[in-house]
């Protein structure tokens, strides 16, 4: 595992008269084999996602429209990021606690998974991101 760590991605940007298009493939722009790809969107005013890490998945976040705030942890310290631009997302490493707060209406985060959806693999007691 080459990036085991926390990591704003630029993603590739091509832009002309027509709009914008940003692109994502396997390892490039992504550090992961993408195994799942899901999307949350109509997000009530004031409600939260997350609450949870992984054991074993890694994820890249992107805000896809509109704009949210990424609360991370590795149950110690800290980060929070603002998301705000569909050419940039945040590779969380598995074991990281995350919280999406702040959305914006019709935001919409877009998530790259590197494993299939696996009910076992929610870390959902905090304490135990320090063990
Ligand atoms: P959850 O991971 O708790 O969402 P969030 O972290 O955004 O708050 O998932 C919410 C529900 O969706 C839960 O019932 C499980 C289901 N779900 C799937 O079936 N497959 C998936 O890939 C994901 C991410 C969630």
């Amino acid at each position: 595992m080459e990036l085991l760590y926390v990591k704003k991605i630029k993603l590739q940007r091509y832009c002309d008269n027509h709009g914008k298009l940003s692109v994502i493939e396997e390892y490039k722009g992504i550090p992961f084999e993408i195994n799942r790809v899901y999307w949350i969107y109509d997000v009530p005013c004031g409600e939260s996602r997350g609450g949870h890490a992984y054991y074993e998945n890694n994820e890249l976040v992107i805000a896809i429209s509109g704009c949210f705030d990424l609360i991370l942890s590795d149950g110690v310290s800290e980060m929070r990021y603002t998301l705000n631009r569909p050419d940039e997302g945040i590779f969380i490493p598995a074991g990281f606690w995350r919280e999406l707060i702040n959305f914006s209406t019709n935001a919409q985060a877009l998530i790259f998974a590197s494993t299939k959806y696996n009910p076992n693999d929610y870390i959902i007691n905090k304490n135990e991101l320090v063990k």
